[in-house]
């Protein structure tokens, strides 16, 4: 039901995306937001989106990666580019990007190869490689938006990005071309466009729960407006961002802070029962241990072992009444679907609270718990990650879906609509 909402939810908005074709230089028009559209591929989980790069302008199709700390595309492949510009050893570009290596090139189709271009280390997080590539700037074209229709595409003429090769798409989605990087860097695409049109340092995901559903990226602040004009801005429940002080990223050097983004949840609770944990576990510790992390690498949210055990024995308990089905991997609690009645927010299954740096709850109503693994089987949506998982919780793809995040950079906060997909419903009855 969520999806069939969501689907809805963005028809309209996606309806003026596809009909707008006027463009516009930054020179000439300053955009308040810009947006992406984001789809999810049903193969690999992954959610993808196109960005428009080069001149002349071609669709880059890119796997988006939270966590990651730049746009990386492949180079090697028919990369045709008259404004491609290598990033010239120790220049202003090379700082910005962090690089700390300067490199030989070793591919010489690549445009622009040469002996003076700063390197960085794009990684494919999906396979965890990660190799040499080039930084580089070219021309990228977005749409730009007021919060409630499509505006004019801009123009980035200098974005950074990097150049890897085409052995390391390996494991991403069909015909995608690279990885599209918003994590706490000063060339992820949050930063980048944030610094071309000089507006605030916010950006917001929501992400699509099927193939055909359409999810966006925001960014910039709201209104972010679907329907009825109805701000999903509104409304967020918001928590502290916290960081990381240890990246594993293979382009950080010691001692340099994570670009991914960090949250602290404070305990869990399942209708009300709260969920007996090791509470060590939730913070990061000074080797960047522990403590939670939201990815939109992982499908299902992944849990350490033990809260994984007290998360599933509480929830079996809270609905001890409800007879369990065998058990699909890579889940371990499931349930005939019909044994739960249906609801505005999925399937009606006792709620996830996560209690959050703060006090504020982020509510998992049944769409973002249950997955339906085969016909009338639905498994509660949370993996097993083992006995020491670097991170003790990575909130994953499927608790994020359909739900509006913002992640306002600026004063170090993250918020969540968590009443969206109940809005959602009243919004489309209110406009019929
Ligand atoms: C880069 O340097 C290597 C080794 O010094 C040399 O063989 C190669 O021809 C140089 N490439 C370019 C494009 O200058
Ligand atoms: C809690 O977790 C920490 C970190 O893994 C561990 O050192 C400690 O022994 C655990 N405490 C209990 C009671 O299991």
């Amino acid at each position: 039901m969520a999806s069939l909402i969501s689907h809805l939810l963005f028809f309209p908005l996606l309806l003026l995306l596809l009909t707008s074709p006027s463009t516009a230089s930054a020179a000439s028009f300053r955009p308040k937001a810009l947006l992406l559209q984001v789809s999810k591929d049903s193969s690999t989980h992954q959610y993808t989106t196109t960005l428009n790069q080069r001149t002349p302008l071609v669709p880059v199709p890119v796997t988006l990666d939270l966590g990651a700390q730049f746009l990386w595309v492949d180079c090697d492949r028919a990369y045709a580019s008259s404004t491609y510009r290598p990033a010239r050893c120790n220049s202003a570009q090379c700082s910005l990007a962090n690089s700390k290596s300067c490199g030989t090139c070793n591919a010489p189709a690549r445009p622009g190869c040469n002996n003076n271009t700063c390197g960085l280390f794009p990684e494919n997080p999906f396979t965890n490689t990660a190799t040499g590539g080039e930084l580089a700037s070219d021309v990228v074209q977005i749409r730009s938006t007021d919060g409630s229709n499509p505006g004019l595409s801009v123009t980035v003429p200098n974005f950074l990005f990097v150049c890897g090769p085409t052995f390391l798409l390996k494991g991403l989605a069909q015909g995608v071309q690279g990885i599209a990087g918003l994590g706490r860097t000063r060339i992820s695409l949050p930063a980048q466009f944030s610094a071309a049109f000089s507006f605030p340092r916010k950006f917001a995901i929501c992400l699509p729960s099927t193939p055909r559903g359409n999810g966006v990226v925001f960014f910039g602040d709201g209104p972010y407006k679907f329907l009825l004009n109805t701000d999903a801005s509104t409304g967020l429940t918001y928590t502290r961002l916290l960081i990381n002080p240890v990246s594993t990223a293979a382009t950080s050097f010691a001692g340099e802070p994570s670009a991914e983004y960090f949250i602290g949840v404070k305990s869990i609770k399942i209708r009300d029962t709260v969920v007996p944990l090791n509470t060590t576990l939730l913070t990061i510790d000074s080797n960047g241990n522990g403590g939670t992390k939201i990815s939109t690498v992982v499908p299902y949210t992944v849990l350490e072992t033990s809260i994984f055990k007290a998360l599933t024995e509480t929830f079996i308990n809270v609905i001890k009444d409800v007879p369990r089905v065998k058990a699909v991997a890579p889940f371990k609690v499931c349930y005939k679907a019909s044994s739960f009645p249906s609801t505005r927010v999925g399937l009606g299954v006792p709620q996830i609270d996560l209690v959050v740096d703060g006090g504020a709850l982020w509510t998992i109503f049944g769409a973002n718990s249950m997955v339906e693994v085969a016909d009338n089987v639905v498994c509660l949506g949370f993996v097993d990650g083992g006995a020491n998982p670097r991170t003790a919780i990575v909130i994953g793809g499927y608790q994020l879906e359909d739900n509006l995040v913002q992640f306002d950079l600026a004063r170090s906060r993250v918020g969540r609509n968590g009443d969206t997909l109940m809005k959602e419903e009243g919004w489309i009855i209110g406009g019929k």
